[in-house]
């Protein structure tokens, strides 16, 4: 299969047409969101739905987010709309927000994996709203790369994973977020399945206590069952080794240049992901700045892409844990998953 790649600035209306009329006919189009690209079919095609499973090499067991355009399409995709997501619909969609709920009788079994709920978003950014539209169907989208890598915010990323395996691509540029929607279930108390973008901090102004999955910072044990199907499995991995440094930065900076200091020995090649606070510690060091500390949002920004761009011809990336608070939660999240929580001791 031939890949299109449509520039969704300059081609737009062009672009999103077409890439309305390919998912209306069960094709398989990569779009541009706020979080990451998406991957996304025709949401009430069961036989489209299993084509994203195929293109992705992705477990038929993992349920897949439907996007839609509107607020008022979410109450044909549930059961009914509880207030919780009323509440949290006004105050975050569009934007990086998926919520659970009871799903309706209109949902394929693909895309909810045989559960009885389904994940909707509404995304913000404008060409997806404008593909959505343009479909005239939710669209079924997990992220855009092949099962167990790390999640494409840009174009390239998802060219790399999919050329030849999908119809088309929109290009729009990097994402701002970069990294996937808060998943938030609202079956029984609240729950984040996933933290992102919106934080437990967020959430809780607007609808009070809410839970975090054990699992958000942990393995899942051996014979645990997932919340969230998709934290059992493989995630983020670059093509290297991810090793992870806690602590205070100092401590952080401290542990990476003792290893990275043996790793070098032995003839391993090596990275540093440093942090505005802590470069001054690697100078002389292989090193890029992820981002600002105090603002995690911007960690969470880059990683990905750095995940991505920096481990061709690199043995190991040492990277530094940051506390868990507002964005910190999903960047800590995505690092600790994507080193298979490999953590240096002290
Ligand atoms: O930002 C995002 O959410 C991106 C963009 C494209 O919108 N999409 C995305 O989809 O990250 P995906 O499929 O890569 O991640 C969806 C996550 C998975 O961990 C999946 O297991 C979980 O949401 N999920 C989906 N439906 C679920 C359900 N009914 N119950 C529990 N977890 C669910
Ligand atoms: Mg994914």
């Amino acid at each position: 299969m031939r890949t299109q790649i449509f520039n969704a600035r300059t081609q737009k209306e062009n672009g999103t047409n077409l890439g309305g009329r390919i998912i209306r006919s069960g094709g398989l189009v990569a779009f541009p969101t706020e979080t990451v690209y998406g991957l996304g079919a025709n949401g009430l095609d069961g036989e489209a739905a299993k084509k994203i499973f195929e293109a992705k090499g992705r477990p038929m067991d993992n349920p897949l987010i439907l996007h839609i355009a509107k607020k008022s399409d979410v109450k044909q995709l549930w059961l009914h709309i509880p207030e919780n997501a009323r509440l949290l619909m006004d105050a975050f969609w569009p934007g990086p927000l998926t919520l659970i709920y009871l799903k309706s009788e209109l949902i394929p079994a693909e895309v909810c994996a045989g559960l009885d709920t389904v994940a909707v978003r509404m995304p913000e950014h404008k060409t997806a709203l404008a593909l959505i539209r343009a479909a005239g169907v939710p669209i079924a989208a997990p992220s855009a790369n092949l099962s167990g890598k790390p999640s494409p915010t840009t174009a390239e990323h998802v060219l790399e994973d999919m050329d030849g395996r999908i119809d088309m691509v929109l290009d729009g540029g990097s994402c701002r977020v970069g990294v996937e929607s808060t998943v938030l279930s609202l079956v029984g108390k609240p729950r984040i399945l996933r933290p992102g973008g919106i934080t437990k901090e967020m959430l809780e102004q607007v609808i009070g206590s809410v839970e975090v999955s054990p699992s958000v910072l942990a393995p899942l044990a051996e014979n645990a069952i997932a919340e969230s199907p998709g934290m059992k499995h493989k995630h983020y991995a670059p093509d290297c080794t991810v090793i992870v440094a806690e602590g205070s930065p100092r401590q952080a900076a401290g542990s990476i240049l003792r290893e990275y200091g043996l790793a070098e020995a032995s003839g391993k090649r090596c990275i540093i992901f440093a942090t505005e606070q802590t470069k001054g510690y690697y100078r002389g060091k292989n090193y890029v700045i992820i981002g600002d500390r105090e603002q995690p949002a911007t960690l969470c920004a880059n990683l990905f892409d750095a995940l991505r761009e920096r481990s061709h011809g690199v043995d190991i990336i040492f990277a530094e844990g940051i506390p868990t608070n507002d964005q910190g939660l999903a960047y800590m999240n995505r690092l600790l998953r994507a080193s298979g929580f490999t953590l240096i001791d002290e």
